[in-house]
């Protein structure tokens, strides 16, 4: 597997295999890899004639800086990882190739896609995400990118700044990915104390039986009945719980939930901020 580390040399890389018509794929992480994120590079293998892995911790879309000093960084093991599935390159840029002196953050204008959520809980977050996309959309120049669908406000983020930049860019979602106990896979799980870790598939729980009586109660209802099932546990702590419709996030403020809405939830575990999310 090739490592770059300098978006020139990976550029120069790149150009020979755009030059005997080769396809792209490209799998945008933070790195500390799972399943989830070896699914997408699988997918993207299956698809395209190079897969191009970036393992980047993007300071710019954490608004906490605590979080960002205590994100997971698993270099070698990721490098092992993307090895055994077969990745042909992998692009690890330093803050200053990403952010050369003087960058600014770009601020887009994603409407209500970015007001409410993950935009409305984390000022600026999105705006972080897709400056820092954006780029590595520039350095790959891939022909399709793959997002998991657990984030998956930031899915629709990336696909409404692709359609306004115009980018010659297919964004292929692809299907969160669960542990046994139903934990959606994320970096931020290697976080959570042995004790935090057991309390963690509630929340995946929480959202499956919310969905089975979406039939029959209403958004008001469904929320009092999340608060308290997390209640039950002082370790946790709801950040919000919404509906929203999947195409364009517009919350479902009382009304009963229809059945192609999406449960959002966000919970705190001892400091730790996941997220998971379930069509009703
Ligand atoms: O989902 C992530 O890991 C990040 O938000 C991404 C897309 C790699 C941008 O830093």
């Amino acid at each position: 597997m090739e490592v770059y580390n300098e978006i020139a040399i990976l550029q120069n890389r790149l150009s020979s295999l755009f030059s005997t018509g080769q396809q792209i794929g490209f799998v945008p992480t933070m790195g500390a890899l799972h399943q989830g994120h070896l699914a997408l590079v699988k997918e993207a293998l299956a698809e395209n004639d190079c897969v191009v892995c970036s393992i980047f911790v993007n300071p710019t879309q954490f608004d906490n800086a605590e979080d960002l000093l205590k994100y997971p960084r698993l270099e070698v093991q990721d490098l092992e990882l993307l090895t055994e599935v077969g990745c042909q390159m992998v692009f690890m840029p330093s803050a200053q190739e990403m952010y050369p002196e003087g960058f600014k953050v770009e601020h887009y204008e994603f409407g209500s896609l970015q007001q409410v959520m993950e935009g409305a809980s984390r000022p600026g977050h999105f705006d972080g995400v897709a400056t820092v996309v954006r780029k590595l959309f520039d350095a790959v120049k891939p022909h399709r990118a793959y997002f998991g669908k657990k984030d998956y406000q930031q899915l629709l983020i990336i696909k409404a700044m692709v359609h306004q930049m115009q980018l010659p860019i297919e964004i292929v979602p692809c299907e969160t990915f669960r542990e046994t106990d139903g934990l959606a896979m994320s970096s931020r799980n290697l976080r959570l104390s042995a004790n935090e870790r057991t309390l963690a598939p509630v929340i995946y729980q929480i959202l499956q039986e919310a969905s089975t009586m979406a039939a029959r109660w209403n958004t008001l209802q469904l929320k009092q009945w999340v608060q308290k099932q997390l209640d039950r546990y002082p370790s946790m702590e709801l950040v919000y719980f919404e509906i929203a419709n999947p195409e364009d996030l517009s919350l479902t403020l009382d009304a009963s939930p229809s059945k192609n809405q999406m449960g959002f939830i966000v919970v705190k575990i001892g400091g730790v901020r996941l997220i998971d999310n379930i069509l009703l």
